[in-house]
């Protein structure tokens, strides 16, 4: 055997202590391709590169739950050429990615406006999902036309209509009520939220899922984003102290 070969999981990260949910916002696919005098689409090919190793990394680690932030509801203002690019490298994403998703018992949800997404890409997304739906090695779940505010505003609108219709108290409303009427129900928060390219801004993503979340901002571009980085980051998120408002 190649002793140079890398083990699947780096000795000083602790896999005993591993976050629970790892969220990511996956940026700079832009100014990756602009560095390189190219066209944003080539950034955005190459970053869906980055996807499948994220994911094959994380399934590798051991992390239970993925959440990948791939379209916000603000990015349909983009030029249509790069909205339908990504849709379609979306679903190229899960119709050659599926059978992988299957043999390594990942199992696909997808988070956000679902509605809004062209038909074709709904049709392999549903597929994905039902075919993934009973796998337990992995949850991977990806925020696509997912907006934190449009989530907070469709949890508002159900529990209000519940409560007009006498089946909630507004009296019996707690933080968990809330919850299990986002998106999200049913997941643990984000204990590790990692954004690459460098800013420092949450951009509407799970705006009340992050309310303790460890945060780690990296320079690096999407498309440049590798284990050996990802593996960096566990360490460091394992090395810091949660109070979450405690003392010490
Ligand atoms: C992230 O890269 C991909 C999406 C937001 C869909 P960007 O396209 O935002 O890349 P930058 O920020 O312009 O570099
Ligand atoms: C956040 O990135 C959305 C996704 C990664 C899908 P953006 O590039 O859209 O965020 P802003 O515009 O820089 O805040
Ligand atoms: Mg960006």
């Amino acid at each position: 055997m190649n002793s140079s070969v890398s083990p699947p999981v780096p000795e000083d990260l602790d896999v005993s202590k591993l976050p629970g949910h790892v969220a990511i916002i996956m940026d700079g696919n832009g100014r990756w391709a602009k560095k390189r005098l190219m066209n944003r689409i080539k950034g955005h090919q190459a970053g869906a590169e980055t996807v499948r190793r994220i994911v094959r990394t994380s399934r590798e680690i051991g992390i239970p739950l993925l959440t990948l932030y791939a379209f916000s509801t603000e990015n349909w203002q983009r030029p249509e050429i790069e909205v339908a690019t990504l849709m379609s490298l979306l679903k190229k994403f899960l119709d050659t990615e599926r059978n992988e998703m299957i043999e390594n018992n990942i199992r696909l949800n997808a988070i956000g406006q679902i509605e809004k997404l062209p038909e074709d890409v709904r049709i392999s997304l549903k597929r994905t999902m039902d075919l993934t739906e009973k796998n337990e090695g992995m949850i991977l779940n990806l925020a696509l036309s997912y907006g934190g505010r449009a989530e907070i505003v469709d949890m508002v609108k159900a529990i209000a209509g519940k409560a007009r219709d006498c089946k909630m108290d507004p009296d019996s409303i707690t933080p968990e009520i809330v919850a299990d009427h986002l998106y999200t129900r049913g997941m643990p928060d984000p204990d590790l939220l990692i954004r690459t390219s460098g800013e420092m801004r949450i951009s509407n993503f799970l705006l009340w899922q992050i309310a303790y979340t460890e945060i780690f901002i990296t320079d690096t571009l999407w498309p440049d984003f590798g284990k050996d980085e990802f593996v960096k980051i566990l360490i460091d998120f394992q090395r810091r102290e949660r109070r979450f408002g405690n003392v010490g």
